[in-house]
């Protein structure tokens, strides 16, 4: 084995990931979003979720959102539900079917459209994992160690004892992007150590096991520019937090988790970021559904206290979300589609991943049928 092939180890510090190859990554993405609009045929998007629960309102306007708008402006779309990535960081997978479930009933509600994207899950495509074993043999131990996203995550666990899949998951996403060879990601900028390790990945399979042949092109990051919002108490939004507003709850829900939400006892509402934090999220989270400015919004409430903004708030989720609603119910009621579209979606990908999985095998010398 040559060391030479690992001298190109990027440097995953987290502290490289700001500035500098932040602002290449933003250049690269704004070019990116020009020739979407000139030819959108020249790109295949991967992008994914945990199924740890029904999506929420910081995952429609963090992601889903953006993802629909690809898929609507003419770019292939790969939607991974990642299930084995559930199981990085926890025992508990009881209610994996239902979520999963879940989750592709929300796909569809928001706007994927099966005709034209590919909603899979990891489970079902072998051979998607299958090349989980030759990448591994790419990338070293202190790699991984090094990742600032797998750092982060075994964090967020509180001292659990770190898996091997959770160390492994940066490579086991470069097989999630590559078995399709898709060539664009829409990311958050906390994932962008992934998309440089799966660059890598790449670049070293094509090297050392292809002959410099291009068996996996380089995927590129797409940043958008999307909404990060917070959870109802001014954290970050998440399940487990229970301050999360569901694509799924009904209004009557919506208001009730909105009356929870936290503000402050300044009855004049202004929009301030830094010194009023929560009621500037919810200012956001209006403006950004009704496509208003958060000052405009902030002015007509005036003197109208956090009672006057958490309605209009209300007002605004269920009548942006009642279309997405009304159309998850009929999901909902029509389950054996559900799984339909899900069964079809993993079986175009095991024949995206079957086909890839000969060529590396070829790549390799390891074809034995006669
Ligand atoms: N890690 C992503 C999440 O936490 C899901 C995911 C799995 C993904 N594989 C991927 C995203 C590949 C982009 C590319 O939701």
């Amino acid at each position: 084995m040559t060391t030479e092939l690992f001298d190109d180890a990027p440097d995953f510090e987290p502290s490289a990931i700001s500035d500098r190859s932040l602002v290449t990554a933003q250049n690269r993405s704004r070019e990116i979003e020009e020739q979407i609009a000139v030819d959108p045929s020249q790109f295949r998007v991967l992008t994914g979720d945990r199924p740890t629960g029904r999506l929420h309102l910081g995952h429609y306007l963090g992601t889903l959102s953006n993802r629909v708008r690809l898929q609507d402006l003419g770019v292939e779309t790969m939607v991974l539900v990642a299930d084995y990535q559930v199981i990085t960081d926890r025992d508990d997978i009881s209610s994996i079917t239902e979520r999963v479930r879940e989750v592709v009933t929300d796909y569809l509600a928001l706007g994927i459209d099966p005709s034209r994207s590919t909603i899979f899950a990891h489970s079902a495509v072998p051979a998607l994992n299958q090349l989980m074993l030759p990448f591994l043999s790419l990338v070293t131990d202190s790699e991984l160690r090094r990742n600032p996203t797998v750092k982060a995550e075994h964090e967020a666990t509180g001292g659990r004892p770190m898996s091997g899949l959770l160390l492994t998951y940066p490579v086991h996403q470069a097989a999630d992007i590559l078995f399709c060879k898709a060539n664009l990601v829409p990311v958050g900028k906390d994932q962008l150590p992934h998309l440089e390790q799966t660059r890598v990945v790449a670049r070293r399979f094509n090297e050392r096991y292809a002959g410099g042949r291009q068996v996996f092109p380089s995927p590129d990051a797409l940043l958008s520019e999307t909404v990060n919002v917070l959870g109802l108490d001014g954290q970050k939004m998440s399940k487990s937090k229970g301050n999360t507003i569901d694509l799924a709850m009904t209004e009557d829900e919506t208001a009730k988790q909105l009356k929870r939400a936290v503000t402050d006892s300044d009855r004049h509402i202004t929009y301030d970021p830094e010194g009023r934090p929560e009621v500037a999220n919810l200012l956001v989270i209006a403006a950004t559904l009704s496509g208003r400015d958060p000052v405009d919004i902030a002015s007509e409430i005036g003197d109208g206290g956090g009672g006057g903004l958490k309605t209009l708030v209300t007002e605004v989720v269920n009548e942006h979300l009642r279309p997405i609603r009304e159309r998850r119910r009929e999901l909902e009621a029509d389950p054996g589609f559900v799984a339909g579209v899900l069964a079809e979606g993993n079986a175009r990908a095991t024949e995206i991943a079957d086909a890839t999985l000969t060529e590396v095998r070829e790549a390799m010398g390891m074809v034995y049928t006669p």
